[in-house]
């Protein structure tokens, strides 16, 4: 293999380091950014403040013990109502969720505190709180998100990820990294993982133990992309250019005159 082909960071024009820099500071942020949106709308479905495998499990495959009203008001709700309102809807819930008890005991709670927004004038994405039928919806036993919400999820993240790591691997391209199959694992690493990653959304269904695959995943992919970062930013700007590159630098393709060694 003859390494020599690649162009070292260092000796990329000045224009192209600058696009590059700004790129991976953007995605950058970005990445800490979507950490964030992981967190928030996972992280607490099981009680536990903590993300947890348990989160995982009920946020795809759903929660036996429980509803989605239940996962939603320990989870992502929890601030919408007071405690002890809390404990009139989960002892209706314990007993079984009786329909006959809706307009007396639920419906005012839910009244006050729910439907400033699910209400479908409101948000016609959110559950319908407004009638009989939608809270039984909710009240329902909770089997996750729906095989159709994660064929929708699954092809916008494979497609968005994709662009990602393609950008992210194409300008570490130009990163010296021995091993060469260090450099390789590491561009390779985000696609293998992100093809494990979304097939055991749908797996978690089957066995929730593939929840932790969604974790490691994600684990692994987090680790290639801050890898890949830390070093195309040192050695665009800082890193020395190393002796192997440098002694063949008369077989590097010619650059273009005086932005080559900015
Ligand atoms: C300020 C707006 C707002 C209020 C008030 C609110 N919700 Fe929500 N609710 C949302 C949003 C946004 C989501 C979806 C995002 C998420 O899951 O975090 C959501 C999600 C839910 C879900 C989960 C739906 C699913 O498909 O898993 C349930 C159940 C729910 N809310 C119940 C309630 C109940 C019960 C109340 C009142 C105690 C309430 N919400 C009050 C905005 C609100």
């Amino acid at each position: 293999m003859n390494s020599t082909q690649i162009i070292y960071f260092r000796h990329l024009p000045m224009s192209v380091r600058v696009l590059f820099t700004m790129v991976l500071l953007t995605f950058g942020l970005a990445y800490v950014m979507a950490t964030i949106q992981v967190w928030e709308s996972h992280a607490g479905k099981d009680g536990d403040p903590m993300l947890s495998g348990k989160d995982l499990m009920i946020a795809y495959r759903g929660n036996p013990e429980g509803t989605k009203l239940e996962t939603a008001l320990r989870g992502p709700m929890s601030d919408m109502l007071p405690a002890n309102k809390k404990k009139i809807v989960f002892d209706w819930l314990h007993d079984g969720a009786k329909p006959e008890l809706i307009a007396s005991t639920i419906q005012p709670i839910i009244n006050e505190h729910c439907i400033a927004c699910h209400s479908p004038e409101v948000n016609p994405h959110l559950p319908n709180l407004t009638t009989v039928e939608g809270i039984q919806a909710v009240a329902a036993q909770d089997t996750g998100m729906t095989i159709a919400t994660l064929v929708r999820v699954s092809h916008i993240h494979l497609f968005s990820i994709t662009f990602i790591f393609f950008i992210v691997g194409y300008i570490f391209t130009h990163a010296y990294v021995r091993p060469l199959w260090l450099k390789c694992v590491l561009i390779a690493a985000p696609f293998a993982v992100l093809i494990t990653d979304v097939a055991s959304w749908y797996l978690t269904k089957v066995w929730a133990g593939f929840a932790w695959v969604v974790i490691a995943s994600g684990g692994v992919m987090g680790i290639s992309f801050a890898a890949m970062w830390l070093i195309s930013m040192w050695q665009l700007w800082f890193g020395h250019v190393p002796e192997a590159v440098a002694e063949n630098e008369g077989r590097l393709p010619k650059l273009s005159v005086s932005e080559s060694h900015g």
